[in-house]
């Protein structure tokens, strides 16, 4: 007899087959017992009959605590009206591990409580629709990149200095020198643009976020592409590009997990090429015909990004930043140098800020100039400073954070529910 996932029951109806899981639901009727059990593939229906399985199974079946670890041997059929679509007649029954009481129940927990208990909060079927969403949602990135040629090139963790501002810095210390936590890998694939042309990395990040936001995680994880030759509207085109590619694949692959989630796709059905494209000056009048207070040079906080994507009914591209709001590296607009070549992209649906870049300073003596403008530590940044030392060229990139994507796609409340174990200003644990 042999071993088949849940997900697989489709292939062998008819057959005897063992299924190894947990008791995810348990309820009896007259002379039948019903047993949900979850494999971490799908959940099936098990069916006890009295009399066709021993008294002892019959009555195991009576009293197997919830999330108790079982396998499980019976006949596999479809039956529409089971949970999953598939039904299992029992023959056998083993109990693997009989679970203490579980702490999780059907009613409502406060956030707290699930979040101190997440290494199980994760075995629901919400939280379990939500984690397959983002390995979906990994997978399509990396073959969005790998259909175009790109190199998967690791940036560091351990860094000698900032990349994204000084304040949200995780300090470390390395064999008795201050070091830190990335904030981003960017300036790792400038370099590696440099060496392979266009390449991108995917890994965590990490910032000393100190406010509690539905939309800030102190640890999240990140796609940074960075392409030689590419200026801002190509790089911006490349991330258009990537959302219609991830969003068309989940609507494609996680239909099912999209519906455990009551999550309704016609918003997501409508993310096509071309996105609008809005300045940063017409975000500004946008804003103030709403009646917001914010003058030109203002950044846009949670309220002010909210308010923009409520006007759109796709991700919105916001280009040409006053410089003086962004990172050191960018390039300046040619047209008017207060302005940044760069683009930050955000959802609709209210969930922010998705997407940040631009075009990176390529000459050797404005960067410079920024860099001590920054009051960024000079000789650290020598190596950076090397790229533009020995054949410099034009070069865009952009950051993709996972988290903020995902909560957009499962329309969660909180994008603490978008990582398998989430770090904020005052959770570390489990
Ligand atoms: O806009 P950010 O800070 O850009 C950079 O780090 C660039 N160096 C990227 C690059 O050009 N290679 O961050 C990029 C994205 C944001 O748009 C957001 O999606 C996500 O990273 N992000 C966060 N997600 C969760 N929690 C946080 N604290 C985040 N900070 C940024
Ligand atoms: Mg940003």
């Amino acid at each position: 007899m042999s071993w088949v996932y849940v997900e697989e029951l489709g292939e062998h109806s008819g057959e005897i087959v063992e299924v190894r899981g947990w008791v995810h639901h348990r309820r009896s009727s007259g002379k039948i017992r019903f047993l949900e059990i979850r494999d971490g593939t799908g959940i099936v229906q098990c069916v006890l009959i009295k009399n066709q399985v021993s008294e002892e199974i019959f009555e195991l079946a009576d009293r197997v605590p919830l999330e108790s670890s079982v396998i499980i041997q019976g006949e596999a059929r479809a039956e529409k009206r089971a949970p999953g679509g598939y039904e299992l007649t029992v023959k056998a029954l083993k109990l693997v591990h009989s679970a203490d009481e579980y702490p999780i129940q059907p009613k409502e927990h406060g956030i707290d409580f699930l979040l101190q208990k997440r290494h199980l909060w994760i075995r629901s079927p919400r939280q379990n629709a939500i984690l397959r969403i983002r390995h979906e949602l990994v997978k399509a990135i990396r073959d969005f990149f790998d259909q175009r040629g790109f190199i998967l090139l690791d940036a560091p963790i351990f860094t000698p200095t900032a990349c994204e501002g000084t304040s949200t810095l995780f300090r470390v210390d390395y064999f008795g020198e201050p070091a830190y936590l990335t904030q981003s890998g960017q300036l790792y694939m400038e370099a590696g643009a440099m060496a392979l042309s266009k390449v991108y990395c995917f890994g965590p990040a990490f910032r000393a976020e100190k406010s509690k936001t539905r939309r800030h995680l102190t640890e999240f994880w990140m796609v940074e592409p960075e392409i030689a030759w590419f200026e801002l509207e190509e790089v911006i085109n490349l991330a258009e590009d990537l959302i219609v590619f991830f969003i068309e694949r989940i609507l494609e692959k996680r239909k099912e997990e999209l519906k455990i989630l009551e999550r309704d796709i016609s918003p997501l059905e409508k993310i096509k090429k071309p996105f609008p494209k809005i300045s940063y000056d017409q975000a500004i009048e946008l804003l103030k015909t709403k009646g917001m207070k914010i003058e030109w040079g203002d950044d846009f906080g949670g309220d002010e990004e909210t308010a923009l994507s409520q006007n759109f009914d796709k991700p919105v591209i916001i280009h040409r930043y006053p410089a003086k709001l962004k990172a050191f590296y960018m390039a300046n607009d040619p047209a008017n140098s207060e302005l940044a070549l760069c683009v930050d992209i955000l959802a609709p649906e209210g969930y922010g800020e998705i997407v940040g870049g631009g075009q990176r300073e390529a000459d050797y003596n404005k960067l410079l100039d920024k860099i001590k403008a920054h009051n960024l530590p000079q000789e650290i940044f020598d190596w950076y400073l090397d790229l533009r030392r020995f054949g410099s060229v034009p070069h865009s990139g952009f950051g993709l954070g996972i988290e903020r994507s995902l909560a957009w796609i499962c329309k969660l409340k909180h994008i603490r529910e978008a990582i398998p174990f989430p770090r904020m200003l005052e959770r570390i644990f489990p």
